[in-house]
């Protein structure tokens, strides 16, 4: 295959599409991330990247705490929403009708219209340039019951949003488990 040495500011698709939610349940604070994932399995750690120009920085980094909840594709109106505006200007769980609730071991609060949400507490922050990388220790993974299938999360079930080049994608067509190759 014939591939030329291009500029390109995202190279990988898709990538995961969270809502982050953080600050307290009294007075909750949410934005939209794509830089976020897993960096360990045992003990589990996942990791933010925040630009400390966005209102939520303060908050992570002071707090120390925030939760990963993941939006279906029926949420896509509300995760672009707080993407693209921040809560300098509007409350954006009010503007969004999402609802903060309580967490197990953590004052920042989740989002209750998320299939899954993840408590999160910071062990190490990383300044990598234009994204501070809050790594953390997951504490607790709320998952509604009726998107597991045994131990594991089905996500064939919950209609994920995926982000590539400034667009998303609906993530639902489940392809193969482990070891599809043998009958491939
Ligand atoms: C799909 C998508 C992905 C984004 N990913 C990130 C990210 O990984 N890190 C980040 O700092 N901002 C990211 N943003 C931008 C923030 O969500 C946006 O600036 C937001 O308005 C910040 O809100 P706040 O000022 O209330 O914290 C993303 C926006 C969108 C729409």
């Amino acid at each position: 295959m014939k591939k030329e040495i291009r500029k390109i500011a995202n190279p990988m698709s898709p990538l995961p599409v969270a809502l982050i939610s953080c600050n307290t349940v009294e007075q909750p604070q949410v934005l939209t991330v794509s830089w976020t994932g897993v960096v360990n399995s045992t003990p589990l750690k996942m990791y933010v990247s925040v630009q400390p120009v966005r209102n939520s920085y303060a908050a992570i980094k002071e707090r120390g705490e925030f939760v990963i909840n993941v939006p279906t594709a029926d949420m896509l109106k509300e995760t672009d929403f707080c993407g693209t505006n921040s809560g300098r200007n509007v409350d954006k769980f009010k503007e969004c009708g999402l609802t903060a609730e309580k967490c197990e071991h953590i004052s920042a609060p989740m989002i209750a219209e998320c299939p899954v949400s993840i408590e999160c507490r910071v062990c190490e922050v990383l300044s990598l340039g234009s994204h501070d990388m809050f790594i953390a220790d997951v504490l607790a993974v709320h998952v509604d019951p009726e998107m597991m299938n045994g131990d594991s999360i089905d996500f064939s079930k919950i209609s994920t949003i995926a982000y590539g080049n400034s667009a998303y994608f609906k993530v639902e067509q489940k392809l193969g488990g482990f070891g599809i190759w043998k009958q491939l």
